[in-house]
């Protein structure tokens, strides 16, 4: 049985006194209750010490929303996997929709990344998903198949453990337009056979599988409900305590 994952990706969001005013609102309701559900925060990386010491001994575990290939350099405003590692970070999101348009990541980069996250002991949250044109050109399973291969290109069965991999569909993130149940789990089925026929089906049931784009408490349990979805990534709805709450909430059954 895998167990869910709720990650809440804060993206450009929270400054020093909403980061410690969102943390302590939500651990206020998680001392109420915490159900078994791996919970994950990914604050900007200003935010990252300071969740970190707000978050110790409670659990909630800490996560980054991107870092760079190489362990140091000359790369202005870039953040690497080591100093991550150093504040305690146990998860990154890597390979986001928005990293991939907006700063032109290529799936080679992202593969570099992930290589490097699980070199420092940090879980890669590994995103795919296709855009709206790519979904109505009826290129979906191409697309993610194409991004997942080489995505884990070179990454071992053992490795492969560490890796979450999430399923966002581009045109569902930030647009309050979700994937309907059937819809997302159509394609993450479909990515578990792929990664059984890259690996073998041992280490395919055990990968968790997370969707993204607009899930929210009124949907989010009816997307927890389907075989192969293992919990979600959380935007939106993650910026307040009780939403993000009931979300988590949601991924219990
Ligand atoms: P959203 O974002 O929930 O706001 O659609 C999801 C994501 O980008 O991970």
């Amino acid at each position: 049985m895998r167990k869910k994952i709720v990650a809440g990706n804060w993206k450009m969001y929270k400054d020093k006194s909403e980061t410690i005013e969102l943390i302590s609102q939500l651990k206020e309701k998680l001392s109420s209750y915490t159900p078994e559900v791996e919970i994950i925060i990914c604050p900007p990386y200003t935010s990252i010490e300071l969740a970190g010491e707000l978050i110790k001994n409670s659990k909630i575990f800490l996560g980054a929303q991107n870092m760079h290939s190489e362990i140091e350099g000359a790369f202005t405003g870039e953040v690497s996997g080591k100093m991550l590692k150093s504040f305690g970070v146990e998860y990154v999101i890597l390979g986001h929709s928005e990293r991939r348009s907006y700063f032109k990541e290529t799936d080679e980069f992202i593969n570099q990344k992930i290589k490097r996250a699980i070199e420092f002991d940090i879980k890669p949250i590994f995103c795919l998903g296709e855009t709206l044109e790519e979904r109505e050109n009826g290129k979906t399973f191409d697309v993610v198949e194409n991004q997942l291969t080489k995505g884990l290109s070179g990454i071992s069965r053992i490795d492969l453990e560490k890796v979450v991999v999430a399923y966002e569909p581009v045109w569902a993130i930030g647009t309050g337009k979700t994937a309907t149940p059937e819809q997302a789990q159509e394609v993450q089925s479909f990515l578990r056979t792929k990664i059984s026929e890259l690996y073998d089906s041992e280490i395919a049931s055990k990968v968790r599988i997370l969707y993204g784009g607009s899930v929210k408490p009124e949907n989010a349990k009816d997307l927890f409900k389907q075989p192969d979805i293992d919990g979600g990534l959380i935007g939106g709805a993650c910026l307040k305590a009780d939403s993000f709450y009931q979300i988590i909430l949601a991924a219990q059954f």
